[in-house]
């Protein structure tokens, strides 16, 4: 059953295509031998130079009622919180960025990546007295959602879900019926979280007819809303369509056509991992989904490799595995571990609170390999996909490693309400204070 919970994830991670690392367009960059405005010369001024970098970098996150606690759409807003910007800017803990294109990894397509001649820019306007220059109306900050812009559909949760009074973690589905008339071909199906300081993760998948019936069952035999749920949703046709992890907005495929179907009869079922460590209360998550601008001619193919094998023993500082899997010949021979040959255009990481960084590379038939992801500083609060600017070719005979490390030393662990957990001996699991060292990449016909 779990092996195949996470072939689905697998193709989770396929249909989804792509996700926050994909949207966005690229920063407005100077004619060629322009010197960087206010480089020389004049200070530069928030009207200038730093509301299009602010609204290029932050106001995706940084606008009222979404994932940062603050908006930075105004000089009202920015002006106060200037040296608090310079400073999370200057320490690269703003915009959150984990993975490095550093050391031969991909170049990373999304504007959360932040060159370093911004950065120094935000420095010098706060250094030289955050002056605001000639004001300008105010501008709409881009859509959260990046490129994909707003989702084209709905689909509600008719269930509102209360969190338990005890335990850590809960799974919960939820069985929603589009009602779809007609076939629906979408570039990216996900989930809006309703309460996301209760929801670890959400995954959606569509059930084709004969599974149908068993789905509807578990649903009513269940007293409260949804049913409970681990791994899988209960129902072994299920695949994968979409999900939402910490830091995720949105999903856009790399090229039109790519994408997946969304079918009459084929109910769909969400099922929500939560965990209580930020508090306890209701939560209500739909499914949202974007209809493709062209046919859907193409369902990505994708690796999921992980180590379900994971032992920490309490106290150990520095553990390191690593798992390998190969490039097969068509998507019929991918399994677990193997991805079909094509290009590798995404990769996605997945560990929990013990993680300390992750790596993967694609190994060539000669022995060398090149990076495909690299998060030297692991961070559970940050997941999401990675598009690469440029696809990456993987050809049959080829091999994918997983390099996952972990510190579960004293001064590695969580806090739990306020408290610094005692180290104990870790396993893998779903919960979330288990652990999981999990790389998928998405990969598109040549
Ligand atoms: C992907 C979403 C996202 C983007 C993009 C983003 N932020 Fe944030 N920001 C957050 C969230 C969420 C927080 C709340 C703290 C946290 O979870 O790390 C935060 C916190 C902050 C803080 C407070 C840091 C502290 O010390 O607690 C500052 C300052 C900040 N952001 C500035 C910026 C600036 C400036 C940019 C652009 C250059 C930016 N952020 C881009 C999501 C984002």
């Amino acid at each position: 059953m779990k092996r195949l919970a996470f072939v689905l994830f697998a193709a989770v991670a396929a249909v989804a295509a792509c996700l926050v690392a994909c949207s966005g367009s690229s920063a407005p960059s100077p004619p060629p031998g322009s010197a960087p405005p206010g480089a020389n010369g004049a200070a530069p001024t928030y009207f200038g130079e730093i509301e299009p970098i602010l609204h290029e970098r932050c106001t995706r996150c940084h606008q009222p009622n979404n994932l940062a606690p603050f908006s930075l759409v105004t000089a009202d807003d920015v002006i106060p919180k200037a040296k608090w910007i310079a400073a999370a800017v200057a320490d690269g803990q703003m915009p959150p960025m984990p993975a490095t294109a550093e050391d031969g990894c991909p170049p990373i397509d999304d504007p959360r990546v932040m060159p370093q001649a911004e950065r120094d820019l935000v420095k010098r306007w706060v250094d030289t007295g955050a002056a605001l220059g000639d004001p300008k109306p105010v501008r709409e900050p881009p859509s959260p959602y990046g490129v994909l812009g707003a989702p084209t559909h709905t689909f509600e949760n008719p269930f509102t879900y209360d969190a338990p009074s005890s335990g850590d973690d809960d799974y919960r589905c939820f069985v929603i019926e589009h009602g779809l008339p007609a076939p629906l071909g979408v570039s990216a199906v996900g989930v809006q979280p309703g309460n996301a300081r209760m929801v670890h993760h959400a995954t959606v998948y569509v059930v084709p007819p004969e599974g149908a019936g068993a789905l509807r069952k578990l649903d009513a035999d269940d007293p409260r809303p949804g049913y409970s749920c681990f791994g899988g949703v209960g129902v072994s046709q299920a695949v994968a369509a979409g999900f939402w992890v910490p830091g995720m907005t949105a999903v856009a495929p790399p090229r039109p056509g790519l994408g997946g179907w969304l079918v009459p009869n084929w109910p769909m079922v969400v099922q929500i991992h939560y965990n209580f460590a930020n508090g306890r209360g209701s939560d209500r998550s739909s499914i949202i989904a974007w209809q493709s601008p062209q046919i859907v001619s193409e369902i990505p193919g994708s690796l999921i490799l992980g180590d379900w094998t994971i032992t920490l023993p309490p106290g150990e500082k520095r553990i390191v595995r690593d798992v390998m899997g190969d490039i097969v010949s068509n998507a019929q021979a991918a399994n677990l571990g193997q991805v079909k040959e094509g290009l590798i255009y995404a990769a996605w990481a997945h560990q929990h609170l013990l993680g300390k960084s992750f790596r993967m590379d694609l190994v060539h038939v000669d022995g060398s390999s090149q990076c495909l992801l690299h998060i030297p500083k692991w961070n559970f609060h940050w997941q999401g996909i990675y598009r690469f600017k440029d696809p990456i070719e993987a050809k049959v005979g080829e091999r994918v490693k997983v390099t996952c490390e972990w510190d579960n030393s004293v001064e590695g662990q969580p806090f739990v309400d306020g408290k610094r957990q005692p180290p104990r001996l870790v396993t893998y699991g779903e919960g979330t204070a288990d652990e999981m060292c999990i790389g998928t990449l998405a990969v598109m016909n040549r």
